[in-house]
């Protein structure tokens, strides 16, 4: 009985699908105007929206059945245009809002969870990091940084490492490819240490400077527990009239004492880095024991945490190229480089430097 009230559709291309469902709709809209009874609407709504026999139905299982693969689409569009618009003069006869159906589909379910947004921290290097800048910052350091990616004349010769001399092999790194036709000191690598961007400084400002430059930095080092190819460093630098070794001591001694605890002591150690002479590496008393001697500390009360010594005037004359005013019989100056992945695991009694490169929640919210 019902086939009938539904047109042949000679073909399927737009014009034939928009003539029908044309023919369609102002069929409805015609029937929709005459509705007088409540009886009248539902019979409407029978006719056309009914599960079984209704015309919109019967629609979708001939044609959209039948209808070859290419205009399932446009087919589809016209089925859903013509669905809402028998919809919304159901609605309208009904004059009493949206129909049952239509706030079904528009329904929101309340109960349902919303989307947790989980609030960020900070990564515990980072943390780490700022805070050491922090204590700098509190004794009047500006901060710098400078690029990852290095000239060897800033990594190396600048740094008073010269051109195959043995200091280079303590710090290897990747180097970047095809740059043989370059000049050595123009050749780019991966920093190793961010001691460059003293000499990036130096350049750019006269003396005084007293800055600290957090950043990241590359060894061709075979990862461990205590090592990775990748950490971070806080490098420092202080340049004026009269900078002594008593204010590098006096300086680092605070700083160790504000990031580890006012009981913590230091001692400085003759040490050997080209860019600084005097050199000294910066042992702190074991803060696991209190300085007694424990297994952290093989049993000596102290821990090695960074380097540091008073600026070369080697790397000064480097300077001078640029500023006259870096001139080693008129200015002085002291500079000191620390791991903050070391500090880090020392700080929050981690192991494993992998630890904070695994990206693993259960480790880093800790941290938060
Ligand atoms: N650049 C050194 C390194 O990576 C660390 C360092 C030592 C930096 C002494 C300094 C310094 O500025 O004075 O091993």
């Amino acid at each position: 009985m019902t086939t009938e009230r539904i047109p042949q559709l000679k073909d399927f291309s737009a014009a034939s699908l928009d003539a029908a469902f044309a023919a369609l709709e102002a069929e409805a809209r015609s029937e929709a105007a005459a509705l007088a009874t409540p009886g009248a609407v539902e019979a409407f709504r029978l006719e056309w929206l009914g599960r079984k026999q209704g015309r919109l139905n019967e629609i979708s299982s001939l044609w959209l059945k039948s209808a070859p693969a290419e205009a399932k689409k446009l087919l589809g569009q016209r089925f859903n245009a013509l669905k809402t618009a028998v919809e919304g003069l159901l609605d309208a006869a009904l004059g009493a809002g949206p129909s049952n159906a239509s706030l079904a589909a528009e329904a929101i379910d309340i109960t349902l969870p919303g989307t947790r947004r989980l609030m960020g921290a900070e990564h515990p290097i980072i943390k780490t990091l700022n805070e050491i800048v922090g204590v700098f910052q509190a004794l009047g350091y500006s901060v710098g940084v400078g690029p990852e990616v290095e000239t060897d004349f800033y990594n190396f010769e600048s740094m008073n490492f010269p051109p195959g001399h043995p200091a280079r092999d303590t710090q290897d790194t990747l180097v970047i490819a095809n740059q043989e036709r370059r000049p050595l000191r123009d050749r780019l690598l991966l920093r190793t240490h961010t001691s460059p961007v003293q000499m990036r400084t130096m350049e750019q400002h006269a003396p005084p400077v007293r800055i600290v430059i957090p950043g990241k930095v590359h060894r061709n080092d075979a990862a461990d527990a205590t090592h990775s190819p990748i950490f971070h460093q806080v490098e420092g630098l202080c340049v004026d009239t009269n900078v002594t070794f008593s204010d590098l001591k006096g300086t680092l001694d605070h700083a160790m004492k504000a990031l580890f605890g006012s009981a913590v002591k230091t001692r400085f150690f003759p040490s050997f880095f080209p860019f600084t002479e005097p050199s000294a590496d910066v042992q702190i008393s074991c803060i696991f024991c209190g300085g007694k001697g424990c297994r952290k500390c093989k049993h000596s009360g102290w821990i090695e945490l960074l380097g540091c010594g008073m600026v070369d005037p080697a790397v000064f004359a480097f300077a001078a190229e640029k500023q006259p005013a870096y001139d080693s019989r008129k200015i002085s100056g002291f500079a000191f480089g620390m791991g903050v992945e070391r500090i880090a695991m020392m700080k929050y009694g981690v192991s494993e430097i992998g630890q904070f490169y695994s990206g693993e929640m259960k480790f880093l919210n800790q941290f938060a």
